[in-house]
């Protein structure tokens, strides 16, 4: 009987899979800005409203950016740096290249960056 269940039930189960409710696509732009703008600033300079500086780095530092490779600098946001939190959990490897590519590697000292 059991088997006679599958079968009556095989066709129901051959029918097109609800489709998986596709995720956001992953905005480097949205994350910088919400989860990195708070330390770091709109900029990536971390220079507050009054001009002084805060205690994360300054990313648009052009020293600091010819010294980096791009898998430094996402190493560095995966596995996190003194005060700096690792976002291994939040990030995988290839969205945090997408950060340091498409934001990272574009912050101007004094222009926030925008969501897309
Ligand atoms: C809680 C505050 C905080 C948040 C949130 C934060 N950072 Fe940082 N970040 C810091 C601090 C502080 C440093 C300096 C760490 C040190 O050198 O001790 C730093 C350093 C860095 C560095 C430089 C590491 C180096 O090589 O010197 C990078 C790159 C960086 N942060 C990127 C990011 C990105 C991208 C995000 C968002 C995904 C982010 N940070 C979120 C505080 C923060």
């Amino acid at each position: 009987m059991r088997l006679l269940a599958l079968l009556l039930a095989a066709p129901l189960m051959g029918q097109a899979p609800t489709p998986a409710p596709t995720a956001p696509a992953f905005s480097a732009h949205g994350f910088f800005l919400q989860h990195c703008a708070g330390c770091h600033g709109q900029d990536g300079s971390a220079t507050r409203p009054d001009g002084s500086k805060g205690r994360a780095a300054d990313l648009t530092d052009v020293a600091w950016q010819k010294a980096n490779t791009d898998a430094a600098i996402a190493h560095a946001i995966l596995d996190g740096k003194g005060h700096m939190p690792a976002f291994k959990g939040r990030l995988s490897e290839d969205e945090a290249m997408k950060l340091v590519t498409e934001v990272v590697r574009k912050l101007q000292k004094g222009t926030p960056v925008k969501a897309n």
